[in-house]
């Protein structure tokens, strides 16, 4: 868990380990916690990540977002032990035990590393989805009634948050309680570009609504100044 009081968590979305490497060296200090997910996972597999954790000496946020049987993501959360992943993502839609399996097999993964237990997060319904979409599954509902049903979901099998648009933070805060863990992406600084996120709000918004981890991507590393960027986007 961040211990630096920093809610950022920067996304690094590259398959380039030395991009990787030179931005987390330069961010050590203005970012809470690092977020590798499934570009830099299979290109450089799990040792690399455990190479990052140690070099940038900040929390990492894994984001694999596992769904299959209970068994076989139990298996996957358990071998994350070498990686000592901060957080890690599962697809609520993956259901009760899949999801009770997930929280479990993170208790191991405690018991392995004598550490605390990585954070079990939730998605509900990816952000690219569309109401057509949905329906194409056989879902119905609203876009709100699905998220709200999965995070219901999500928090009754015993999971510690989920990934939410900005969209859904105060619903859900109000829905599932203090304790409950929003990390939401899809935020931009007030005035910038926001690019192919079409569900966008400001890091203030985010947090005065609710949000407990901010999950900014290019708004940092796209920046000509990574540090830089990190650093306005704290002080706003
Ligand atoms: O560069 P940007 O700030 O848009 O990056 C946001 C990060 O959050 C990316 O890693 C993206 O995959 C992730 N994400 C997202 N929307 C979701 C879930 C994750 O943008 N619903």
């Amino acid at each position: 868990m961040p211990s630096n009081n920093n809610p950022i968590i920067c996304a690094i979305d590259t398959t380039d380990m030395y991009q990787t490497a030179q931005l987390v060296g330069q961010l050590a200090d203005s970012v809470g916690a690092f977020k590798l997910g499934l570009e830099f996972f299979t290109a450089n597999g799990a040792e690399s990540v455990q190479h990052i954790a140690i070099g940038s000496q900040l929390p990492i946020f894994l984001d694999l977002k596992f769904h299959d049987i209970p068994n076989t993501v139990a298996g996957a959360i358990r071998a994350t032990a070498g990686i000592d992943a901060f957080m890690m993502t599962v697809h609520t839609a993956g259901g009760k035990a899949m999801l009770r399996a997930a929280v479990d097999a993170s208790m191991e993964v405690a018991a392995m590393t004598g550490k605390e237990r990585p954070l079990i997060v939730g998605v509900t319904v990816l952000t690219s989805f569309d109401r057509d979409d949905l329906a194409a599954t056989g879902i119905t509902d609203t876009m709100q009634d699905q998220v709200m049903r999965l995070a219901d979901l999500a928090q009754q099998s015993g999971l510690d948050g989920v990934v939410c648009s900005p969209h859904e933070i105060a619903l859900l805060r109000r829905q599932c309680g203090a304790e409950f863990k929003l990390i939401v992406p899809g935020i931009r600084p007030a005035g910038s570009d926001t690019g192919d996120q079409k569900r966008v709000t400001t890091p203030q918004e985010a947090l005065a609504n609710g949000a407990d981890y901010l999950v900014i991507g290019r708004p940092i590393t796209a920046a000509p100044d990574a540090r830089e960027a990190a650093l306005n986007i704290l002080r706003e």
